[in-house]
This record gives C-alpha cells, structure tokens and sequence, in this order.
C-alpha cells in the first residue's frame, strides 16, 4: 500500500491506472479544498474500492473534479478587517482574537513605524480617532504610544466589557505571537501614502521571518514603491496592490510588478465584473458588510472577501456552499 497526494489532473489518471491494476482506497479530508490524498493498495485486480471519511463532503468533491482544466476549485475566504471592526475594537488583539473565534480564514490589519522604529497595528497615521491620545505615530515613541487605551473608545458596542479599556496599540510582533496557535492567513497593510517610514518594509519583514510561525503572509499596499521595495528584499513574498477603482488590464500588472493578487474595493469588481473576471482567483474583495455584495461575490468566487463582520460573512457562505 502507498500513499499519494495528488492534485486534479493527477485524479483522473490515478483512477485510470489503478481501475487496471488493482483496488483503489481513497482517503479524502475534508478540510483540504485543493488537494486530497489516496490510499492505493493493489490487492483485487478491476475492483476499484473508494473509502470517504466520516464528514466527506460529496458536492465539494464533485465541484472539485468539475473544474475544466487550468481552473482552481477555490472557496471564497473570509478575512476579519482590521480584526472584527464592526463589533470589537479595530487592530486589537481583542479584536484579532474575536476574528479567530468566529472562524475567519485570515486576518487583515494596518501598521506604522513610530518614532523609534517599533512596527505597531493602527489604521491611522495618528492616534486620536481609535485611542485616548493624540499625536501622529511618527513623533512619538513606542512606549508614548502604550499609554494609551485602544479600546475605551469603543465603550458604545454592544459587546463592551471593562476589559477593552486595558487594550493597547498592539505590536506586530505581539499579533504575530496571539496567531501561533491558529492557522490562519494575516494580510498586513502597510500604510505609506501620507508618510514614507523609512525601512519599514525591512522592519516588518524581518518580523515576519521571526515571528511569522511560516503562515501565508500577504503584503498589501496602496503605494507601490512600498511593494516593490518588498519583493526586492524578498522575491518570494506574497505582494498585492491594494486598488480603489478601475485597474486596467490586472493580468499586466499582477504579471509585470510580480504581484500574488490585488486588493480591490468591492465596488469596483461589482460595477464591472466582466473586467474583473480572468483575475478572479487573485483579487480580494473589501470591505464587504452587506448581505447582497458577500453572497455575489461568494458566487464570483474571488479569492477572499475583507469583512468587518466575519460571523455573517460565515453564515451567507455556508448558506451559499450548502446550495451549489
Ligand atoms: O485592505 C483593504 C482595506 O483595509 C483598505 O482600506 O482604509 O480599511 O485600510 P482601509
Ligand atoms: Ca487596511
């Protein structure tokens, strides 16, 4: 008996070969969407015998080998904007741990480099809006910056417990360490349009490289410098443009700036899906709240949506894979 893992193409002739040589066990894990594993043994010559797990999914399966050739059976996957923003604080480890709860597929989060070169996650280039301090991140120090609450500010959700005042601008690194346990993909954007950072690409790479536990990490940017500076000290690092509106010709870029995929406003792909469609399975689509645009774009099968409410996001997608 031996063990094979196969992709699509390898299936079908793997069935081939072995309906003339002998049994055929298949083992297949559910939780693997892109590739399964066999069991062969060769003991009863033209009687292929396929075994499933206990929670194998039959249409999954049939989707997968329905794939006409060069196509990727691909679920849509769900990242946590800025965590769970639309009901924890933003770019918090509260927040970051809530996403993981309600069963996100990745996380997306924001940095800046303080004034003493630390990497911290917020959206803004200052701390007023999310904090109880004030100040731009660039002139002040890490351990200025930790004075302050992250979450009081979010003291009208209903989820607020005490707890959130004790929130602080969390660091990179301590994200990276909350996600050890968890698979899951982290999408960090680093935010240089207003203010250059000088070396932060090198600063989050390189706590990426220790930290990072190998997850897939995507960079994403809305300045493209940014990226390229990124790919140059890292050509195998997950790159993507991040876009607001129309991008002409997206295959151009994602082939000419080496780019794994662009991030894209949800609006823009729904206005134009016709334009969008060949790069479907590299764009990620933000920020998508509504019922409507998440069942849409579930269908388009882009490859992942950025959600401030990932629990919805959930349940729309199992409705919506319960279905095909
Ligand atoms: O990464 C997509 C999205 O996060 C970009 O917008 O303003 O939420 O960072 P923003
Ligand atoms: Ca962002």
């Amino acid at each position: 008996m031996c063990f094979i893992p196969f992709l699509y193409k390898d299936f079908l002739m793997a069935v081939v070969a072995f309906c003339f040589i002998g049994e055929l066990v298949v083992m297949i894990d559910e939780n693997v969407l892109d590739k399964f594993s066999v069991l062969v043994s060769s003991q009863q010559l033209h009687k292929p015998k396929i075994q499933m797990k206990e929670n194998f999914d039959w249409s999954k399966f049939i989707r997968y080998f329905a794939c006409t050739e060069g196509e990727t059976f691909m679920i849509t996957k769900i990242y946590g904007h800025r965590g769970c923003m639309g009901t924890y604080p933003e770019n918090t480890l509260a927040g970051f741990m809530q996403a993981i709860r309600e069963g996100v597929d990745g996380i997306e989060l924001d940095v800046h480099m303080t004034k003493d070169g630390e990497i911290v996650v917020i959206h803004d280039e200052f701390l007023d809006r999310t904090t109880d301090g004030t100040g731009y991140i660039k002139d002040l120090t890490f351990a200025e910056i930790r004075k302050y609450s992250a979450g009081v500010k979010f003291s009208h959700y209903d989820a607020f417990v005490d707890q959130w005042r004790l929130e602080k601008v969390p660091t990179l690194k301590e994200v990276l360490e909350l996600l050890k346990p968890y698979e899951v993909e982290l999408n960090i954007e680093l935010k240089t349009t207003r203010f250059m950072y000088k070396g932060i690409e090198e600063a989050v790479h390189q706590i990426v490289q220790s930290y990072g536990n190998n997850r897939k990490v995507i960079y994403s940017s809305f300045h493209l410098p940014t990226l390229m500076r990124m790919n140059k000290l890292d050509p195998n690092a997950d790159i993507a443009l991040l876009v607001e509106g129309m991008l002409p010709h997206p295959h151009e870029y994602l082939d000419y700036f080496h780019l794994e995929s662009v991030h894209i406003s949800k609006s823009a792909i729904l206005n134009n899906v016709a334009h969008w469609k060949p790069v479907f399975p590299r764009l990620r689509a933000w920020t998508v709240n509504d019922a409507n645009d998440m069942k849409q774009l579930f269908d388009l099968r882009v490859a992942a949506i950025m959600t401030d409410f990932p629990e919805k996001a959930l349940i729309y997608r199992n409705e919506r894979e319960a279905f095909i």
